[in-house]
């Protein structure tokens, strides 16, 4: 589906970037850096970098036609939230080298991947985030999960069904199972925010360093 101004558009984003950013208003700092992995159509981003005024927003997406759609979409924005924007970087959450040795983030914003690539992007995203997240760092995670001991609502369940038709490897993730890629990344759930639509938005942290041996 394409906007009126002809770049694509997704209408859920459009929908749910509002309270998304007023969940990241709360709970971030005045200012710092992001890298947003996978910002898809960059309507996120572009939002979010509005919203942020004291923060740099990179947008990152491996797909090349996400690429120009980022690049054309930073392009229609102002002069000052293009510079606070930068150019979109080509970034699969499995490679190794997310950003150049020594740059570090105090964000790393993922919304709606997980479901929708292959369960090894779960682990590759915690990696990721852990080697580039500065000290006080956060991973902010945005999507549907399925949470043990409390009933998933039907619209999820039947996204679900959904996703699993168009790709086996896709699919809803278990709370728990992306807690515990979490942990061997050496990240802890620090909170759990409900939003609109069954959706969640998770802050993840690192882990508190352990007792200093005496
Ligand atoms: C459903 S879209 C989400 C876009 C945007 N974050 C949003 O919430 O509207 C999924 C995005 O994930 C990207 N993606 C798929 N596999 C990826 C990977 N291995 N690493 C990083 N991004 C990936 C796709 O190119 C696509 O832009």
């Amino acid at each position: 589906m394409n906007a009126p101004d002809d770049l694509p558009f997704s209408p859920a984003a459009e929908r749910n970037q509002g309270p998304i950013l007023a969940q990241l208003q709360a709970v971030l700092p005045p200012q710092g850096h992001a890298l947003e992995i996978a910002s898809g159509t960059g309507q996120h981003a572009l939002h979010f970098a509005a919203g942020l005024p004291g923060w740099h927003w990179q947008m990152s997406d491996p797909d090349p036609q996400a690429l120009s759609t980022l690049q054309a979409r930073r392009a229609r924005a102002d002069a000052a939230l293009q510079a606070r924007l930068g150019p979109p970087r080509a970034l699969d959450v499995h490679q190794p080298d997310w950003l150049p040795p020594g740059q570090g983030v105090d964000l790393v914003f993922c919304a709606n991947l997980l479901h929708i690539a292959p369960w090894s992007s779960c682990a590759a995203l915690m990696q990721g985030a852990a080697r580039v997240l500065r000290p006080a760092g956060v991973l902010i995670t945005y999507g549907p999960y399925v949470v043990a001991d409390q009933p998933t609502a039907p619209s999820n369940l039947a996204f679900d069904a959904d996703l699993k038709a168009r790709n086996p490897a896709w699919g809803l993730r278990a709370l728990d199972a992306v807690a515990a890629e979490a942990q061997a990344a050496g990240l802890q759930l620090q909170a759990r925010h409900a939003l609109p639509a069954n959706n969640l938005l998770l802050v993840w942290g690192r882990q508190p360093a352990g007792p200093i041996p005496t």
